[in-house]
């Protein structure tokens, strides 16, 4: 499948629910309204849409949410699209989440065919992990990344570099992963969603990439795994920490990616409204072909770039509903 710009789209983040039992500053309110069941995909139709769009090129599948884990039955789902699709034009089968529910489902995760998983993890201190999530708690997190990593998981650890918050914390956490053989990312917070303190807590990561080559030997790496994060080789601990900066630098050229949200909506970018309604046909009885056609054609309205500006929302959906 190719987009407008030529660009080869192999990789399909689904967002299974916009629930979480998190709600962390940078990402939701902390009163939030959900979707009514009704309005979302059920599981059936997720796995029936992954079948779809692996057929069309898609080679690497993240789900997402909100947090996937607290929807019942989703590593069931990737279990079944696991089975019928890994090896069979489908790479990579791999989720994103805040680990809070990882000790439990772990191990079924790597035996539905998972081999990586990223783990949101801002703060390695308990009030202050408590304070970034609102509702999150350290201790279990933990003993989900220790879960993950004893079922044969590989672990990326998703960092917020958030001024003032926890920019402190970074070097220690490289660290810290290092020990662990965990990969970093960092992100920088994007606007999205209506929400307070953006512009207070933006930190650019260049200034961070710079800060810590004071303290850590980084050599750029070859090491790419179709996501947007820019990886760095750590030559103290052997590790790799990548940077996401959709603000500081751009990396849409090479972007590989579109998004299916909770209500089946296939957006084409995450910092714009273009999408395309996939839930309807589905529930109109639409055969493959027709799917397969309506996705190849949603390919030409995708975007060039994002617009992200700190201090203005790009688009009004949290993060949460699109999966990041
Ligand atoms: P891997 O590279 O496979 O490890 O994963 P990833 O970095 O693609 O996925 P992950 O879910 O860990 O996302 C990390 C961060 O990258 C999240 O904050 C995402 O919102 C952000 N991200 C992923 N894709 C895009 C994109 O197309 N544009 C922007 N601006 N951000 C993205
Ligand atoms: N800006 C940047 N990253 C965000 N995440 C959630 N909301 C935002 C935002 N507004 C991150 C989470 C998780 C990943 C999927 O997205 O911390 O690691
Ligand atoms: Fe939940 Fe992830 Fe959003 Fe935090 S960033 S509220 S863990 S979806």
């Amino acid at each position: 499948m190719e987009d407008g710009f030529g660009r080869r789209i192999s990789y399909l983040r689904v967002s299974v629910t916009d629930r979480c039992d998190f709600r962390c500053t940078y990402c939701m309110a902390e009163e939030m309204t959900f979707l009514p069941r009704a309005e979302v995909l059920s599981l059936e139709e997720i796995e029936r849409l992954c079948g779809v769009f692996v057929g069309l090129g898609v080679r690497k599948l993240r789900f997402t949410g909100g947090e996937p884990l607290v929807r019942a039955g989703v590593p069931g789902v990737m279990a079944r699209v696991g089975a019928r699709h890994l090896g069979q034009g489908l790479e990579e089968l791999t989720l994103t989440t805040n680990g809070a529910r990882l000790a439990r489902f772990a191990p079924e995760l790597a035996a539905a065919g998972v081999r990586r998983v990223n783990v949101s993890l801002d703060s390695l201190k308990e009030a202050r992990f408590a304070a970034i999530t609102r509702t999150g708690h350290l201790p279990a997190v933990l003993a989900g990344i220790e879960a993950a990593a004893a079922a044969g998981l590989a672990v990326k650890i998703n960092m917020v570099a958030l001024k003032g918050v926890n920019e402190d914390e970074i070097s220690p956490m490289l660290a810290w992963c290092g020990a662990r053989g965990f990969d970093l990312s960092l992100i920088e917070t994007m606007p999205l969603g209506d929400m307070s303190g953006r512009v207070e807590t933006h930190l650019s990561l260049a200034t961070v990439r710079e800060r810590l080559c004071q303290h850590w030997t980084l050599r750029p790496s070859a090491h790419a795994t179709g996501g947007p994060s820019r990886y760095w080789d750590v030559a103290e601990t052997g590790a790799r920490i990548g940077f996401i900066t959709p603000l500081s630098e751009h990396f849409c050229a090479s972007c590989n990616r579109v998004r299916l949200d909770v209500k089946g909506r296939l957006y084409l970018c995450l910092g714009h409204e273009a999408a395309v309604d996939l839930r309807a046909p589905l529930r109109a009885g639409a055969s493959d072909e027709t799917l397969d056609s309506l996705v190849r054609a949603a390919m030409r309205i995708k975007p060039e770039r994002h617009e992200f500006e700190i201090g203005r929302p790009a688009v009004a959906r949290y993060m949460s509903a699109t999966g990041g």
